[in-house]
């Protein structure tokens, strides 16, 4: 039997190896990410993802570690993913827009597909006040929402690789665009008022519409509101009749676009 500290010794070793790829692996995305800023490349690969799972899964095969190999291999996966983020963008993503454009999905999928940090501005506002939006509007009114949305929106200028998902009357107030801008490029959201009605018409958490479930109102806010959300936004993306991969695709295109 061999000695414990020759063991500890290779054991060693092999950490320097491992140390060693990992750093040149990370150095194969970075430069993935820059062939794709360079030539305008998809920046989501589903497909691909899919078959380097795959592949991983199947040279990983029948093994005692399969359970801990498969462990170490997602967590790789996730620190490429934000070696990816953070060498695409060195800005949070803040989401604008009406509601039911699709904010919370686009977000959940960013986080997902980055492995950006994700916040979204209601939750802390409902963790703040330890209440559900609808009682906040309903026990002190709207501007004492907007008061607590506009701290909420200063509380998150600290953070970074983040996508922060707004509420769709964030931009009424001029100061949470300038917050916001600070450290983030503002994307904002579209959606038809008869595809908002259809995203949103089975919820009652939102008290500006409650018995106002129609599209003649929504049509009528979304066009008041239209203004701001423009001059708010460093980049626009429609989002009816399209996929979740595509509108981010698309969004993550032109936030690249920007940069240039
Ligand atoms: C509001 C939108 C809601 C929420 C609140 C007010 C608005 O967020 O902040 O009900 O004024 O448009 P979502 O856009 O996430 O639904």
């Amino acid at each position: 039997m061999r000695e414990r500290s020759e063991i500890n010794k290779d054991l060693e070793l092999c950490d320097q190896e491992i140390l060693k790829l990992l750093k040149k692996r990370f150095g194969y995305v970075e430069e993935l990410t820059e062939n794709m800023k360079a030539f305008d490349l998809p920046v989501l690969q589903p497909e691909q993802d899919k078959v380097g799972f795959k592949k991983l899964v199947s040279a990983i095969g029948d093994n005692p570690y399969g359970e801990e190999l498969q462990s170490v291999f997602q967590q790789i996966e996730t620190a490429g993913k934000r070696v990816k983020s953070r060498n695409l963008f060195d800005f949070n993503i803040a989401l604008i827009g009406f509601m039911g454009a699709g904010k919370s999905t686009v977000s959940r999928y960013l986080k997902h597909k980055l492995a950006m940090d994700e916040v979204d501005v209601d939750s802390v506002i409902v963790k703040d006040q330890n209440m559900p939006i609808k009682d906040i509007f309903a026990q002190f009114g709207e501007e004492y929402f907007r008061d607590c949305e506009s701290k909420a929106i200063i509380k998150l200028q600290s953070l970074r690789q983040t996508i922060i998902s707004c509420g769709g009357g964030a931009v009424v107030r001029e100061e949470n665009v300038a917050n916001l801008k600070k450290t983030s490029r503002i994307v904002l959201l579209t959606a038809s008022p008869e595809t908002v009605l259809e995203r949103v018409k089975g919820s009652d958490e939102r008290p500006i519409l409650n018995g106002n479930m129609n599209v003649a109102f929504i049509k009528e806010l979304m066009e008041k509101r239209a203004e701001l959300y423009r001059k708010a936004a460093d980049v626009m993306i429609e989002t009816d009749h399209k996929s979740v991969e595509q509108i981010c695709e698309e969004l993550l295109k032109a936030l690249i676009r920007l940069e240039r």
